[in-house]
């Protein structure tokens, strides 16, 4: 009883320290019986339910954000047990396809399956399935809009947004922003030029790096971004 409570204790411990490291907690799962697809990652702290592990699938390069919970099964039945006197168990596989982005805090409800190339929105509770390439949101999690009107959209909004974090960080420090504070936003104003220096180029971009070499920037330099954002001339004579 004492070492069986022990075993217990170090098997929890064991599955905090996996849990803090995404690799870990792949490989944990894994050797649990669920399936997890190469490249997905578990950001922070994500719960999956492992209780019954063969009901688990999840795809390759899916990303799980901080305070994700995936669940397989409902405990509810402990009410009906009081009530009724009956052990009426409850459980079903959840099903997450390859390419899918879940937002912070999001609830995944079990039997249920989420397609391919699909954004579930932070705090969403998914209870239902929810098709390949779209972005849905809310509780309970339904489609918001397509994915090719989503990409759209960011094509749209991301430069623009892009300015007023750098003018922010400007008017907030009272000094030049560094193309290193640009690390998701870089495309837009960087040389084609594998000189690039401190910026992770290659890792952010990962499967996009072909096109990215391909590509040209919006603006010429990391100056005429800055200048475009609003930052006074004067105060960029040292920035390319
Ligand atoms: C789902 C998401 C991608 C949509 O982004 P967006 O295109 O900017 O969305 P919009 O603000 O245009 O919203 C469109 C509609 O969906 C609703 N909506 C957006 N996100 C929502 C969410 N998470 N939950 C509920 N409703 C949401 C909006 O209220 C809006 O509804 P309306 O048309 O009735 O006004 C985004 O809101 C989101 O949740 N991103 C995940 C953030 C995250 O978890 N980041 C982790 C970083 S590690």
């Amino acid at each position: 009883m004492v070492l069986s409570g022990i075993s217990s204790w170090i098997s929890k411990i064991f599955q905090r320290i996996c849990m803090s490291d995404s690799r870990l907690y792949v490989s944990f799962l894994r050797k649990k019986g669920a399936v997890v697809g190469n490249g997905t990652v578990f950001f922070g702290h994500v719960t999956i339910d492992f209780s019954r592990p063969c009901l688990v699938e999840i795809g390759r390069n899916c990303i799980f954000t901080d305070g994700v919970t995936l669940l397989t099964h409902g405990f509810d039945w402990a009410v009906l047990r009081e009530k009724y006197g009956e052990m009426v168990s409850s459980s079903g596989k959840v099903v997450v396809e390859d390419n899918v982005f879940v937002g912070v805090n999001a609830i995944i409800l079990k039997g249920t399956r989420i397609g391919k190339n699909t954004i579930i929105g932070a705090g969403s509770v998914v209870t239902h399935d929810i098709p390949s390439d779209c972005v849905a949101a809310g509780n309970p999690c339904k489609v918001i809009m397509s994915l090719g009107e989503y990409y759209k959209k960011r094509k749209k909004d991301s430069i623009e947004e892009a300015k007023a974090y750098a003018l922010e960080l400007y008017k907030k420090t009272g000094k030049i922003p560094k193309i290193e504070d640009f690390w998701e936003e870089f495309p837009i104003f960087l040389k084609r030029d594998p000189r690039w220096g401190t910026l992770p180029v290659k890792d952010q971009l990962g499967s996009a790096f072909e096109n990215f070499v391909k590509s040209q920037p919006t603006y010429g330099s990391f100056r005429d971004f800055l200048l475009a954002a609003g930052i006074p001339k004067e105060k960029l004579k040292s920035v390319n």
